[in-house]
């Protein structure tokens, strides 16, 4: 199973909306086929492994990080392939996030007299695919909030310069960030202060899984902007990809400039006539987005984070002093005791080139707030 989840890494830049799935054939303990799902529309992985094993996958056991599909989708049922093989036996990490399937694939399997297990290794299956796992058992993205600060916390200087704050390392680590993403996010403020590209500016060499030449996907790129004030020359409505300019105000005119520039606009007003961030969500999740990377400034960071919507933060430090004028990473009006902290778990801690990554997660038990 290590090796099937290892396979289905290699989808990590192409099968969204889909999810990273990776299956392997053994027959007397010597594999015999494997698999992966690369794109949307195309194999899944068991039909890939069972092609690469023919005969001998009768008898043999499938290792599958998900459970196997039992509709008919864009490709025929899996259970069908597995059954028509003749597999003995399925070994499957996780059950179909998806309420409406779970455990039908297994059941088909098993009344056809294949013997099933699940739950091998299922934290690390379930870690492939944060976001399409999100989306399908509670309708939300997983979002993840990237911020890049001086060791002692600051994101730009009380002037507003702020690049760079890392280095060339953190940076391409955050492209890789950004291919692996559904759709990026940012607010105005961001925009109107940076003219961000918010692209994937990669190379397939630099993308493992993907073959030469292959198109990089770009995903969607979000701007929050309650009225309209995206500039119809901003740098992000020439690039390829599309680009959704979502505001709180109704405004035809300015609206249809934006449509005129190449934007998608859509209307979402909230509080204080701002963007409602939970109904961007429903939006989100209705176009198949499943990982969400929100880079931004602390105005919005905050928002996201006080709402809760927020999965993981990424914290990129670099190892200098901005100073006490600096700007902060999250704005977060109404925390005045020890007691209102927002509690986090750290995940994960890595140097990159000359900086360091803390990956941080909100702590539902709260240990913050009582120590
Ligand atoms: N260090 C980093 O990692 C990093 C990353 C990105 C940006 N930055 C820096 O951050 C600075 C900009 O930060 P910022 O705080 O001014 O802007 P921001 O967080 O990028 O955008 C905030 C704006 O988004 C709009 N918005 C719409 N709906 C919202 C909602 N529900 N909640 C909150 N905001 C909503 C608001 O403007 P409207 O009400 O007008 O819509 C708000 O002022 C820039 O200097 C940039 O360089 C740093
Ligand atoms: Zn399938």
């Amino acid at each position: 199973m290590a090796r099937a989840v290892q396979l289905a890494e290699l989808g990590r830049f192409t099968t969204d909306p889909n999810p990273r799935v990776g299956c392997l054939i053994v027959r007397d303990g010597v594999v015999v086929g494997e698999g992966w799902h690369r794109r949307a529309g195309e194999p899944h992985a068991e039909r890939h492994a069972l092609i690469e094993a023919g005969e001998r996958a009768r008898g043999a056991t499938a290792y599958v990080t998900l459970e196997p599909c039992c509709h008919q989708g864009r490709t025929p049922p899996c259970t069908d392939g597995l059954l028509e093989a003749g597999v003995a036996r399925v070994v499957c990490a996780m059950v179909d996030p998806n309420p409406l399937v779970a455990g039908r694939g297994l059941r088909i399997l098993s009344e056809a007299g294949v013997q099933v297990e699940t739950g091998l290794l299922e934290s690390d299956a379930r870690a492939l695919n944060p976001g399409f796992i999100k989306r399908m058992e509670q309708g939300r993205p997983f979002v993840r909030c990237k911020l890049a600060a001086s060791l002692d916390g600051r994101t730009a200087m009380a002037s507003g310069e702020s690049h760079w704050i890392t280095s060339e390392a953190a940076r391409r680590d955050v492209q890789r960030l950004r291919a692996g993403s559904s759709a990026i996010l940012t607010g105005i403020g961001t925009l109107l202060a940076d003219d961000p590209s918010l692209n994937v500016r990669l190379g397939t060499d630099d993308l493992p899984g993907m073959r030469p030449g292959e198109a990089i996907r770009q995903p969607l790129r979000v701007v929050l902007d309650s009225r309209w004030r995206t500039p119809p020359t901003a740098r992000i409505l020439t690039l390829p990809g599309t680009t959704l300019i979502v505001g709180a105000v109704d405004d035809p005119a300015r609206m249809a400039d934006l449509k005129g520039a190449g934007a998608e606009v859509f209307l979402c007003p909230g509080a204080s006539a701002q963007v409602d961030l939970g109904a961007l969500m429903s939006e989100l999740t209705r176009r198949e987005i499943n990982e969400v990377l929100l880079e931004t400034g602390p105005t919005l960071a905050g928002a996201a984070v006080s709402e809760g919507l927020v999965d993981e933060i990424l914290f990129y430090l670099a190892p200098h002093l901005m100073g006490d004028a600096g700007r902060g990473l999250f704005r977060l009006p109404g925390l005045d005791r020890m007691r209102d902290r927002i509690p986090l778990a750290i995940a994960d801690v890595r140097a990159v080139g000359r900086d360091l990554r803390i990956t941080a997660r909100p702590d539902p038990t709260g240990s913050a707030r009582r120590s």
